[in-house]
């Protein structure tokens, strides 16, 4: 691992990046929409991908690149590097591009950089409300300067639960499947749409739990260990082998349960 000096500098790097790409997205926030020229598609006609989202991972990969040009790349818009360092940079340039493209706030840039036991460093900023949450793992998560407190006690009947849903059908008629038997024992769900957001709104209590069936490694990367930072369990492998559950202690075990039964 290396050193705390070197830790908060790439953390620091993480967070300018972030920032630089989150101004890039919102310069063309405006005049970009779902239904504008040049949105194109990826998994399903309902996963759009545009210029914003490449422009933004090219500032991003373009600044790694100067600054850290061992390191290796994983990004979703295609940026990939073998590391020659040990570290790897995971990105997100935009996550929630349907909510960005239909001109909503709640989009994000997530940055992590990981080393052979998973994120050292994640980043995840909210250009239009200027929120950057943070984390070095064993050091604590922070939301811009002020840091995370521990989250709440709370029975999973009281647990406010955020949920993704797939772009491809199929999946996405089983998470509705899933939802019918949720919905009943939990206070509600929220479907926000940007992943790493979600992450964070465990972080910061403004969620208790946080599940998705079908996830990417760059749509987590970040959001995972900032969750994991202030006491969140995180549970991904064999339990969830493409998918993340990130719950309150108190709300993760009965939430697992009730998930993998509904799921075998
Ligand atoms: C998506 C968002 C969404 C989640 C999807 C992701 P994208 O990422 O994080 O909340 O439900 O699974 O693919 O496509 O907007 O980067
Ligand atoms: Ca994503
Ligand atoms: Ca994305």
């Amino acid at each position: 691992m290396p050193a705390a000096s070197n830790l908060v500098d790439l953390r620091e790097l993480a967070v300018r990046l972030a920032i630089a790409a989150g101004e890039e997205l919102l310069a063309r926030q405006r005049s970009l929409s779902i239904d504008a020229a040049g949105v194109e598609t990826k998994s399903s006609a309902n996963d759009p991908v545009s210029a914003a989202d490449r422009a933004s991972e090219k500032l991003i990969v373009d600044g790694l690149t100067a600054a850290r040009p061992g390191d290796g790349l994983l990004g979703e818009e295609g940026a990939s590097r073998v590391s020659s360092t040990g570290l790897t940079w995971v990105i997100d340039p935009l996550d929630g591009t349907v909510n960005y493209l239909y001109g909503r706030l709640d989009w994000s840039v997530s940055i992590a950089v990981e080393d052979e036991n998973g994120a050292l460093v994640g980043v995840v900023h909210q250009p239009r409300t200027g929120t950057t949450w943070s984390a070095v793992r064993d050091a604590g998560a922070f939301r811009d300067d002020q840091r995370l407190g521990s989250l709440r006690h709370t029975p999973l009947e009281s647990a406010l639960v955020a949920t993704g849903f797939s772009y491809l059908p199929d999946r996405r008629a089983e998470q509705a499947a899933l939802l019918q038997d949720l919905l009943p024992v939990v206070r509600d769900i929220r479907r926000g749409g940007s992943a790493a957001l979600d992450l964070c709104s465990v972080a910061d209590r403004t969620a208790d739990a946080y599940y998705e069936h079908l996830i990417q490694p760059w749509d987590v990367a970040a959001g995972a260990l900032i969750a994991r930072e202030v006491g969140a369990v995180v549970v991904r492998g064999p339990v969830f082998p493409q998918g993340i559950l990130a719950a309150a202690p108190s709300v993760a075990a009965p939430l697992q349960e009730l998930l993998t039964r509904r799921s075998a």
